[in-house]
């Protein structure tokens, strides 16, 4: 048991009261020198983890891959890439991460595999191969055409011609990543074996890739168009995604997952639905997924109102019972302390976004970097690895910049490996690292281990109702978390200047101490209904 067991009580559920943070493992640390971050890399940096006071990891996926989408193209999903390490690894890290009181959450991508697959290899042999069903194939329509209009995610038809077999094969996503058939009963129990398989491993928690795709329209019918956009967004994607066939899927997922203890399941629900499509996917009566993510603070602009909005946007469409999550950085989007960058003030800005990820309700997932409010890099054309990028450029850069390696030092390759990265390390990382600010007790680092040791030790910020106190905020969000137990209150200056919070209600005003805040200031200052917030402030209070 840590020392962090210690502060939890009984009932603290690790996915519902902790935060969770991503790896993005090519890029965390490299342990034996090939310029690729990898498992025993991961499991030397634990300590950092436990430090920053994290619950649980999420692995981007691990798994044998061709790396065509690096490692979103499975090609054996009961086993470690070499490039990462073997299983007794990744036993090792479960083992070690657990020892510390870490979670461990795998990447599922089911939706697709990799076409280099064992599966998609003999599905391809011929038309009556036992495979055949496995996986999406569909005759030309009429004159030479493909089946129907559906594109893919990546740019261009979903369907790719198969000159041997004389059919096409869909693919959402790359062709290298062929769309696995749901509908097949065979695939499902090959899946929800490799679901079996991770669990007896020990791993406690599955982020479901893309899981909202799934199923296809049984009919294959084209998707109305939607005028005005390009590529993948000139359609609504009405029968290539979101079939009613996902909800008695999931909850079969459930009843699998409630057979262990304790273990959790979080979905990338894909693309630009309504919110209310994510909060579907907790099921009805809360019996399909744990958490589901909707991206929507990744698409929001610095601005109070903009954060109000969606948080009450988010807190409507959920059930009763469900679960909130909020994200604002991963490896698919620019990373937030650059989309928000202000100049100097960038880091003030991070700051304030953490306080605000880390004090609304529902879980946190942190991206790695983002406790050093690392910012997004630059990759040079000719170094571009992401297929998006290289497909896109210069209209769409890709995804390298915000997965570019951990700065650990400012040794030569930021200390994250001993020899050149597969991707350049940012210009800033001697400055920016995790050692230069682990040694000032004013940086972003330290600012978010203080949010989440409050967190932890707060039953208010773990659970607490959420309560905004300003409906239409300009400069600054104000909101309280309260509990039967305990109150607190949130206010957080999204402006350079100072800030009079206007409250929409009054609150007691002796009966508030600062718990936490980035102006340097013993007591809060309460005028009648107002704030007064120092620039960029982002502060915690309780009630005495
Ligand atoms: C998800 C992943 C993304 C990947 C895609 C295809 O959106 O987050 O990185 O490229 O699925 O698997
Ligand atoms: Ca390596």
């Amino acid at each position: 048991m840590t020392e962090d067991y210690g502060l939890r009580t009984e009932d603290y559920l690790w996915w519902r009261d902790g935060v969770i943070y991503q790896i993005y493992p090519r890029s965390f640390a490299d342990s034996n020198g090939d310029g690729i971050g990898d498992l025993p890399g991961i499991i030397a940096r634990l300590d950092h983890l436990s430090e920053l006071g994290v619950d649980a990891v999420w692995l981007s996926p691990v798994y044998p891959s061709p790396m065509y989408d690096f490692g979103y193209d499975v090609s054996d999903y009961c086993d470690i890439d070499p490039v990462f390490g073997t299983l007794a690894d990744f036993d090792r890290l479960v083992q070690q991460a657990h020892q510390r009181g870490l979670r461990i959450i795998m990447d599922l991508v089911l939706n697709h595999s990799s076409h280099q697959h064992p599966w998609f290899v003999e599905s391809r042999t011929s038309r009556d191969n036992p495979r055949r069903d496995w996986y999406i194939w569909r005759d030309g329509a009429a004159g030479g055409k493909l089946p129907n209009n559906w594109q893919s995610v990546f740019g261009g038809p979903a369907w790719e011609w198969d000159e041997r077999t004389q059919q096409y094969y869909l693919h959402s996503f790359l062709k290298e990543q062929p769309d696995l058939n749901w509908r097949n009963p065979a695939v499902r129990e090959a899946l929800f074996d490799v679901v079996r398989f991770w669990l007896e491993r020990g791993v406690d928690g599955f982020r479901l890739d893309v899981f909202n795709l799934y199923f296809k329209d049984a009919l294959f019918r084209d998707n109305p168009p939607r005028p005005g956009l390009r590529g993948y967004d000139r359609q609504w994607h009405v029968y290539d995604k979101d079939q009613p066939e996902m909800h008695p899927l999931l909850r079969q997922l459930r009843a699998l997952l409630d057979r262990y203890p304790e273990r959790m399941a979080v979905g990338e629900t894909f693309s630009d639905h309504p919110i209310e499509m994510a909060a579907a996917y907790y099921g009805e009566n809360n019996d399909e997924l744990h958490l589901a993510f909707n991206f929507h603070f990744t698409q929001q602009p610095w601005r109070a109102r903009a954060f109000h909005d969606a948080i009450a946007q988010w807190e409507a469409a959920l059930r009763p019972g469900a679960w909130p999550c909020y994200v604002l950085s991963n490896h698919d989007v620019v990373r937030h302390a650059s989309r928000y960058a202000a100049g100097l003030h960038t880091d003030a800005r991070a700051q304030v976004a953490a306080a605000l990820l880390l004090t609304l309700r529902g879980t946190p997932f942190l991206y790695y970097g983002e406790e050093i409010a690392m910012r997004q890099g630059q990759i040079p054309r000719a170094e571009i690895q992401d297929p998006v990028g290289k497909r896109y450029w210069p209209f769409h850069k890709g995804r390298d910049g915000c997965r570019t390696p951990m700065p650990w030092d400012d040794s030569p390759n930021a200390g994250f490996s001993v020899n050149p990265p597969w991707l350049r390390v940012n210009p800033d990382y001697r400055e920016r690292n995790v050692a230069a600010q682990r040694q000032d007790p004013n940086s972003v680092f330290h600012w978010y281990r203080r949010l989440i040791a409050l967190r932890k030790t707060s039953p208010a910020l773990r659970r607490g109702a959420y309560r905004p106190l300003i409906r239409r905020p300009v400069h600054a969000l104000a909101y309280l978390r309260a509990t039967s137990e305990q109150t607190l209150l949130v206010a957080l200056n999204f402006s350079s200047r100072p800030v009079l919070a206007v409250l929409d209600e009054p609150l007691p005003a002796r009966d508030w101490h600062v718990l936490l805040s980035t102006a340097d200031r013993p007591e809060l200052e309460l005028l009648g209904n107002s704030l007064a917030l120092a620039p960029y402030e982002a502060c915690v209070l309780g009630m005495v």
